[in-house]
C-alpha cells in the first residue's frame, strides 16, 4: 500500500489529511469488535503510517455507537490453530507496528472501550474520551487473559494495584474513573469529541517534530530501563536536539 495512500477496507476506514492519519474502525454493527481481518488490515494502514515520511499524527476512532467491544467473541471457534495464530502474528502485528510509530498517536475513545480495544488505546500516546466512554478489561471473565500487550501496558499506565483491580476484576469504570486513575488524558462531551480531538492535533502540529520525536522516545522508553540508563539516554537526546542533527540522536 502506498504510504499516501487512503482508502476503506472491510473493518476500517483509512483516512490522509495532510500531516494527520486518519484511522476509524468501522464494523459499527458488532461494536467494533476486532477479529481477524482487522488485525490484518491494522497490520496494512499502521505500515503505511510508519513508511510516510510526510505525516505528524495518528488518530484513531470507532465508527457507529462504539470504539471497539473487543476480541471478536463468535471469532474463537473459526480462528486458525494457536500455532498459526501466533505464526500470523509475527508476521504481521498490528501492536509492534503501533508501538513504534515514529509520530504521535491519539486515540479518541467513546462508548465501550474494552479488552483489545483498551489495549490498542493503550499503545497511544494521548487518550481523549467522551464522557459516555466505558472502559473494561474484561477478559478474564471468558477464562482469557489481555493477549494485545495489557498485561504490560496497563501497569505501566495507571500502576500494578490498578491493573491488578481492572484485570482481575473485568469491572466497567467511566470515563471519569478512567480520568481519576489516569488511564485517560481528557474527558469531553460526547458531541464534542471530534472537535477536541482535532484541537489537539493541531497543537500536536505546531509543536518542533524533532522535539516530540525525542519526548516521546524519553518518556516511552524510559520506564523500562534502569533509571540511571533512562537518565543517560535523556541526556543523550536532549544533547541530539541541541546539536540541531537527527543524526545525532541515538537509535
Ligand atoms: N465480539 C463479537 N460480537 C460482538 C462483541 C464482541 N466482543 N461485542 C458486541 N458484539 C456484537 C453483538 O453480538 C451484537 O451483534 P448482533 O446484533 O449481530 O447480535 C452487536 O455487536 C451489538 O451488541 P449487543 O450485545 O446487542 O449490544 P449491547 O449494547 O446490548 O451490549 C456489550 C454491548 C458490549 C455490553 C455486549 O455486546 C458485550 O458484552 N460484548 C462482549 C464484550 C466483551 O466481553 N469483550 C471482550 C472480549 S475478550
Amino acid at each position: 500500500m502506498n504510504g499516501r495512500q487512503a482508502g476503506v477496507f472491510t473493518t476500517l476506514i483509512y483516512e490522509v489529511d495532510g500531516p494527520i492519519a486518519h484511522i476509524t474502525l468501522n464494523r459499527p454493527e458488532k461494536l467494533n469488535a476486532y477479529n481477524l481481518t482487522m488485525r490484518d488490515e491494522l497490520g496494512e494502514v499502521l505500515s503505511a503510517v510508519r513508511d510516510d515520511n510526510d505525516l505528524r499524527g495518528l488518530v484513531i476512532d470507532g465508527a457507529g455507537p462504539a470504539f471497539c467491544a473487543g476480541a471478536d467473541l463468535l471469532e474463537f471457534g473459526s480462528a486458525p490453530s494457536p500455532t498459526a495464530a501466533r505464526r500470523l502474528r509475527f508476521v504481521r502485528d498490528p501492536w509492534a507496528l503501533l508501538e513504534d510509530l515514529p509520530v504521535p498517536s491519539i486515540a479518541a475513545l467513546h462508548g465501550y472501550t474494552l479488552g483489545s480495544g483498551l489495549e490498542m488505546a493503550l499503545f497511544c500516546d494521548l487518550r481523549i474520551a467522551a464522557d459516555d466512554t466505558v472502559i473494561a478489561m474484561p477478559e478474564v471473565q471468558w477464562g482469557l487473559m489481555p493477549a494485545a500487550g495489557g498485561s504490560q501496558t496497563l501497569p505501566r499506565t495507571c500502576g500494578v494495584a490498578r491493573a491488578l483491580d481492572l484485570a482481575l476484576t473485568g469491572r466497567r469504570i467511566d470515563a471519569a474513573e478512567a480520568l481519576r486513575i489516569g488511564l485517560i488524558s481528557f474527558v469531553v462531551p460526547t458531541d464534542e469529541l471530534t472537535s477536541a480531538t482535532r484541537r489537539r492535533v493541531n497543537e500536536l502540529l505546531e509543536l518542533d517534530p524533532r522535539a516530540v520525536r525525542a519526548v516521546r522516545r524519553a518518556v516511552r522508553e524510559g520506564p523500562d530501563l534502569p533509571f540511571g540508563d533512562g537518565l543517560k539516554l535523556e541526556e543523550r537526546l536532549a544533547a541530539g536536539l541541541r546539536a540541531g542533527d537527527s543524526a545525532a540522536e541515538p537509535q
